[in-house]
């Protein structure tokens, strides 16, 4: 048996050159390439080498768990159910009275949630206006969902939070919120908020998609004030990108009812007229599960925890410091969220506009010209992006009414740089310098838009996708045709 040759960065100096694909060049549009500047790490980051090198390794003993007989079911069976406690470790979960269930993403954990919970008639949800799609329209399935407002920066109106509690009291059934915003980056008070709701007699669950690869959590032991009753969180925002998303909540919550899944995996014992489920996680979990993706986040959580979430929070709060720095020496550019002396609390997401450029050219001229990758539109989160813009009800109904129309040149939205642990003062560099030939309309391409989609795409560029990746079967005209929305 050899020993295990994977060599784990210990520093965040270390970090970089442990990203897979991180000198991957660019096609751009005066035909040369340039080095890819990855910031759309809000959405998913690429993977640590040291996941695929660890999946690599239990690839030669993969096998399905907790059915086969064998040396490599019983190999994988234990991998996967550590897997298991090292995602609830990472939090600081309390194993022995919480379960930790495996789903694909976030949107499925929290979704699996609002399906498990047994709802009372008259039950009210308390979210916020500064969701994520996925922390919002599950719960709209089963309850009144109240969303309570946000101030011009972005942050949670704690006041009208506790209206609201005082508003619906013992009908609160749970607060949903984000740890930390995907717009704005700012990271929410979950522990005095998990007070407030335990406080009414509700539970709180805190969308961890965007805080647990910047920050450490603690949900706290399950009899304190402060508990986070659920958690949900995805690993292919933490370097781990194999389909794995996370929940954890009271183990003796999931006991009750039924599973919202059913079939092979949850169950003790079956007749024909009668069915005994299996204790979680597995009664969660219906059918064959990721297992790779559960070997590979556990991969991630050791390169995290081997550096320290906080020197990785140390790291980024000075990179967004910095590009805010840098972002402002860009003509006509705003910037939403905190203020620049408000940034301690706030996660690597930067969202900006250029004063009279749609966001969805800056986005196409950035990536074309600049091999620059970022995000633009409203990120799965249209309540808040149109509070952060100021859209009054009549903006909104009338952008709405267009897009229901098919023309989507006023889509609202930003252009979103998002940071991991491994960027650095050369990608916002690069970020900062073509958002100057942005602004300044030194770019070179003629932008088209396509009203269908509000996508801008250079006339006559092509991205010879099939010269990095020759396992493509579409033609290059296909999918710049895509990218211009023309299909
Ligand atoms: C704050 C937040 N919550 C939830 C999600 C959904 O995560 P997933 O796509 O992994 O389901 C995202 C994704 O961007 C997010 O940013």
């Amino acid at each position: 048996m050899t020993a295990d040759h994977i060599i784990f960065p210990q520093t965040v100096s270390e970090l970089r050159a442990n990203i897979m694909g991180i000198d991957a060049e660019a096609p751009v549009l005066d035909g040369t390439t340039l080095p890819y500047v990855f910031l759309d790490n809000g959405a998913s980051t690429p993977a640590f080498r040291q996941v695929f090198q660890v999946l690599e390794r239990f690839m030669q003993y993969y096998s399905a768990v907790h059915r086969g007989t064998g040396f490599k079911a019983i190999l994988a069976t234990e991998a996967f159910d550590e897997a298991h406690a090292v995602a609830g470790r990472f939090v600081h979960a309390d194993l022995e009275r919480n379960t930790v269930i495996f789903l694909k993403n976030t949107t499925e954990a929290v979704n699996k949630l609002a399906n498990r919970t047994r709802w009372r008639d008259g039950d009210v949800v308390i979210t916020t206006l500064m969701e994520h799609h996925s922390n919002d329209l599950p719960w709209r399935k089963y309850a009144r969902v109240v969303h309570v407002g946000v101030n011009d920066f972005g942050y949670l109106d704690m006041r009208s939070l506790r209206d609201a509690f005082e508003q619906y009291k013992n009908n609160v059934r749970i607060l949903c919120v984000t740890g930390a915003s995907n717009i704005t980056g700012i990271v929410n008070p979950v522990h005095e908020l998990a007070e407030l709701a335990h406080r009414y007699g509700a539970m709180i669950f805190v969308d961890a998609a965007q805080l647990v690869p910047h920050r450490s959590i603690d949900v706290l032991p399950n009899h304190d004030p402060g508990h986070i009753d659920f958690l949900a969180y995805s690993a292919h925002k933490m370097y781990a990108p194999f389909g794995t998303g996370v929940l954890i909540g009271p183990t003796d919550w999931f006991m009750e009812g039924d599973p919202d899944m059913v079939g092979g995996g949850v169950v003790e014992i079956v007749e024909e007229d009668f069915v005994a489920w299996s204790p979680p996680p597995a009664r969660e979990e219906a059918g064959s599960t990721n297992v790779p993706g559960g070997i590979a986040l556990a991969a991630a959580i050791r390169v995290l925890e081997g550096v320290g979430l906080d020197a990785i929070a140390e790291h980024e709060r000075a990179l967004i410091a910095y590009a805010v720095e840098k972002l402002r020496e860009v003509p006509g550019l705003t910037i939403y969220g905190p203020g620049k002396d408000s940034l301690e609390d706030k996660v690597g997401v930067l969202t900006f506009n250029i004063q009279d450029v749609p966001h969805s050219l800056v986005a196409s001229i950035l990536s074309c010209e600049g091999a620059v990758g970022v995000r633009n539109g409203c990120f799965c989160a249209h309540p808040y992006v149109k509070r952060l813009l100021k859209f009054n009800e009549d903006n909104a109904k009338a952008v709405t009414a267009e897009i229901l129309g098919g023309n989507r040149t006023n889509l609202p939205g930003m252009v979103r740089a998002s940071f991991g642990c491994y960027n650095n003062r050369d990608d916002i560099d690069r970020l900062a310098e073509m958002l100057c030939v942005v602004a300044r309309k030194q770019y070179k391409g003629t932008y088209r838009l396509d009203r269908a989609s509000g996508s801008y795409w250079p006339e006559g560029f092509r991205y010879p996708l099939h010269d990095y990746f020759p396992y493509l079967s579409f033609t290059e005209a296909a999918v710049a045709d895509t990218y211009a929305g023309k299909t």
